[in-house]
């Protein structure tokens, strides 16, 4: 039996990868900050028979300290990690700020991924075919670094927020694969295409209405995440990957760049002391 951590397990594809691995037999780990679906998930597992191989930690993941919380209790429960999948993401139209004072998607999107795949990494490499697949968006043309501003606190855009976080965890994959190179851990950047799930965030109207027609038109999520489920079953031989759904994608794009990576590797530690 393979343990599986899912961050942002409690809806979209995180939950349909949730309710697939309990069904496959597997034990599953969901980490989440809303604690009624996480019951209710619970819930399902027991009535499916699943339910001693069910967990639910709750966490809101935008904050630091509850990132290094979950991360004590998830090595104190469970001291072999076979798979991390990194689903957390969350919208928001106006700029919001944690407590701890990041910008709430730079948190969330991408240090939270920092945190876990960095912090797992002694449970994962006593598993057998050890994987972190990261749900985000590579291979998109848009968006970029932020070197200066990576809270966006000039100039801030909800979708520019959300494709920062995209080119931030492209470079997360680059500095981990280079870091890890002697592990045994896979790292893989997968984009899922579009999928209809419950797009988590807080919309103004003009972007809700937008969200209405993605979730009319996306795959249903079922189907959104079967090449996910592939790479955590079958993890690729190369220590870093990406794909585009079940297409791999080049690591030649400067969205790879590995002097980029090591510089975001270093800013992030450094706020990350503060
Ligand atoms: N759907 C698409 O078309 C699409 C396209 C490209 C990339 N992606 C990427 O795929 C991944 C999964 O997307 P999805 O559409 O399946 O997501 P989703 O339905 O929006 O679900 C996001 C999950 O993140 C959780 N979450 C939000 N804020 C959190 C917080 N502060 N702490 C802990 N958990 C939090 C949500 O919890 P709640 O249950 O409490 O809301 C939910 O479980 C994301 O990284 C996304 O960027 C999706």
């Amino acid at each position: 039996m393979r343990t599986i951590v899912i961050q942002g397990g409690t809806d979209g594809m995180g939950r349909a990868l949730a309710l697939d691995y309990l069904r496959r037999g597997e034990q599953v780990v969901i980490v989440g900050r809303n604690a009624e679906k996480g019951q209710a998930l619970l819930e399902t597992a027991r009535e499916t028979g699943a339910g001693d191989r069910a967990a639910f930690l709750r966490a809101d993941l935008s904050l630091v300290a509850e990132n290094e919380r979950i991360l004590g209790e998830i090595k104190d429960r469970f001291p072999v990690v076979d798979a991390l999948v990194l689903c957390a993401r969350h919208y928001s139209s106006i700029r919001r700020e944690t407590s701890e004072g990041f910008e709430r998607t730079f948190a969330l999107f991408y240090l939270s991924r920092f945190l876990l795949s960095h912090g797992l990494v002694g449970e994962l490499e006593k598993a057998e075919h050890p994987v972190i697949v990261n749900v985000a968006g590579p291979g998109t043309p848009m968006g970029r670094v932020h070197w200066d501003d990576f809270n966006l606190a000039r100039d801030y855009d909800p979708l520019e927020a959300l494709n920062q976080g995209g080119k931030t965890n492209d470079l997360l994959g680059v500095s981990f694969a280079e870091r890890h190179a002697a592990g045994r851990i896979r790292y893989v950047l997968i984009n899922p295409g579009s999928v209809s799930t419950s797009f988590s965030g807080d919309y103004d109207p003009a972007t809700a209405a937008q969200i209405e027609m993605m979730k009319k038109f996306g795959k249903p999520v079922e189907q959104g995440i079967v090449p996910i489920a592939a790479l955590v079953d079958s993890p690729p031989a190369e220590s870093l990957t990406a794909f585009m759904e079940a297409e791999p994608l080049s690591l030649r794009h400067r969205s790879f760049d590995r002097d980029d990576a090591a510089r975001l590797h270093a800013a992030t530690e450094k706020m990350l002391a503060r």
